[in-house]
């Protein structure tokens, strides 16, 4: 299949792409999502096709509007509703009781799906078009590190499905917040682009994320996808910390490999590394962490240093990603 390309003024050919089944992959304020239509089973059985994704980790449903929300979720309770009031369209998504005419494919035969409405005008518009809610995962190969560009989404997916709306990079470059609204407190099940600490003030009890690798038993079966292999690139990846970077080992280490580094710091020694970025603040790391990992794959790293960062706001998010990337 030749994947199409689309401009942001194209997309009511996009959408119609949608509406008869196909996949089409196009940018949201966090990362880029492969699209079908989400009351389709068969369309939604391609995006695990296209991916590789195992078919027990459940797809996020996108809305243009908080008001579709009924055509997917069976039950709103009250609190879920004053966060999709404050929060949308935004990274947040709400796991809600499910719907009985979403296909079983969408939430992996679980009682429950996961749906937001995305804050980027191009996303907001192919959904409004395609006339029907959008299941999307991140438009990457399964395991691979999200697409944070049309070039990556490209890169993975390329003949594998009906289109690509080409935008520009996104803007925050890691995942919604998925929030459990079924369990009382509701549940941080992945960290994102929404801080536990903005959702505080309208749900203080909130139960924050236990970080990886000291995942329960019982979060690996709510939220399925936690257990799979994710955001890999091909080079192995490390998390140091300032102190590491000092050490002398560390540079010899270093430069007998082909290695590069992100982070917040400089690391003195940039002859030792093929590549090194240095970002302003988390904020900027989060957003160029994915595509610094494809960067380093194509100039065929052997490691990639990433400096640790503080664990608050947009760090509990960054450093979920950075040890996920770093497990093999
Ligand atoms: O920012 C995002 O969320 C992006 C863009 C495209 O919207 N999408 C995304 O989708 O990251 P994906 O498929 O890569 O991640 C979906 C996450 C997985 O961790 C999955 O387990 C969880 O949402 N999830 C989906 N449905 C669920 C459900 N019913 N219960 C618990 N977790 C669910
Ligand atoms: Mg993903």
């Amino acid at each position: 299949m030749k994947t199409q390309r689309f401009t942001g003024y194209e997309l009511e050919k996009a959408a119609q792409l949608l509406r008869i089944g196909e996949l089409v992959a196009f940018p949201t304020e966090t990362v880029y999502g492969l699209g079908a239509n989400a009351m389709d089973s068969a369309a939604v059985d391609k995006i695990f096709v296209a991916k590789g994704r195992p078919a027990d980790n459940p797809l996020i449903v996108h809305l243009a509007c908080s008001t579709d929300v009924s055509k997917v979720a069976r039950e709103v309770p009250i609190l879920a509703r004053e966060l999709m009031q404050r929060f949308w369209p935004g990274p947040l998504t709400l796991v809600l009781p499910k719907q009985k005419d979403v296909p079983n494919q969408v939430t992996a035969g679980l009682d429950t799906v996961a749906v937001r409405v995305p804050n980027h005008f191009v996303a907001l518009e192919l959904i409004r078009f395609a006339g029907v809610p959008i299941a999307a995962p991140s438009a990457n190969r399964s395991g691979r590190p999200s697409a944070t560009t049309w070039q990556a989404v490209a890169e993975d997916l390329e003949d594998r499905i009906a289109g690509i709306v080409c935008g520009p990079p996104t803007c925050l470059g890691l995942e919604s917040t998925v929030v459990d609204m079924t369990s009382t407190p509701p549940r941080v099940l992945r960290p994102g682009g929404l801080s536990i600490e903005e959702m505080h003030s309208l749900v203080p009890g909130i139960q924050p994320y236990f970080a990886h690798p000291e995942l329960s038993r019982e979060s690996l079966v709510n939220s399925p996808g936690l257990k799979h292999r994710h955001y890999q690139p091909r080079a192995s990846v490390m998390v140091i910390d300032a102190d590491t970077l000092k050490q002398s080992d560390f540079v010899l280490k270093s430069k007998s490999r082909r290695s590069h580094y992100i982070g917040l710091k400089h690391p003195g020694n940039s002859q030792a590394f093929q590549a090194v970025l240095v970002c302003k603040n988390a904020e900027e790391y989060a957003s160029r962490v994915f595509d610094f990992f494809r960067q380093a794959d194509l100039l065929k790293a052997d490691v990639v240093y990433c400096e640790c960062v503080p664990e608050v706001g947009i760090g509990v998010a960054l450093m979920d990603r950075l040890r996920r990337a770093s497990h093999s």
